[in-house]
């Protein structure tokens, strides 16, 4: 019964804390077209969203459109990335917008998505998810905490992935998945962060098997190291 009931609940606190972001469909605020939605998960992947607001800004204030970035200069859209590191990301952009550019429009499906220059796994889901309101699981660094602490899932890192992956899986409603995945990364980066989960504040406390056990920071359970 508690699997079927987290979703509609953390979308019930999304509705009301979901943070502002202007890559986000938010209540009175037309929602962002694909192009949007690719630039700031793109951005997003090895970046805080403080770092990224002003880059994605000066993006979209030059580049309106992908056709825009499309026929952008390669030296041009690399000058306007320095500063944000990982500058692979930056030619797979160029890559992707020329593609897409030439296509006409972004296919709709996560694996029309993956085959895009610079599009892996989380990229692809997010994206079909948040821009194509596709029904697709959306696992980042944030949500595998959360999933991890809700199950206690006690396998280490990186082996426990899968079985992350599934509960996540199991928990993602059919419709919203595109807020669900965004209001998991919320909770994870504001209440269920790494050193100190708020447990009074997450709505999701009531099924959480690792606040149970007394110490929810000690999910994701790293491997250990070897000793010296
Ligand atoms: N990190 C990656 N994608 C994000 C999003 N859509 N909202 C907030 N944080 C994110």
């Amino acid at each position: 019964a508690s699997m079927d009931m987290i979703g509609g609940e953390l979308l019930a606190w999304y509705d009301r804390h979901a943070r502002d972001l202007p890559w986000r469909a938010l209540p009175g605020k037309p929602a962002p077209d694909p192009y949007r939605v690719w630039l700031s998960e793109v951005m997003l992947q090895q970046t805080t969203v403080a770092a990224v607001k002003p880059y994605f800004a000066k993006f979209t204030q030059r580049w309106p459109t992908i056709a825009d970035l499309a026929a952008a200069p390669e030296e041009e859209i690399m000058a306007a990335w320095a500063g944000l590191g990982y500058y692979s990301r930056a030619r797979n952009l160029v890559k992707c917008a020329r593609v897409v550019g030439e296509a006409g429009a972004f296919p709709e499906t996560e694996a029309g998505l993956r085959e895009l220059p610079g599009l892996g796994v989380y990229t692809a889901a997010a994206v079909a998810a948040i821009a194509f309101g596709r029904r697709a699981v959306v696992v980042d660094a944030n949500v595998e905490r959360v999933v991890s602490r809700l199950f206690a899932i006690d396998e280490p890192l990186p082996g426990a992935r899968k079985a992350i992956r599934e509960k996540a899986d199991a928990i993602t409603p059919d419709a919203r998945a595109g807020d669900f995945a965004q209001a998991m990364m919320d909770l994870g980066s504001g209440v269920c962060s790494s050193r100190n989960p708020v447990c009074s504040l997450c709505p999701l406390n009531a099924h959480c098997e690792a606040r149970k056990t007394g110490e929810p920071e000690r999910f994701p359970v790293k491997a250990q190291k070897k000793p010296k």
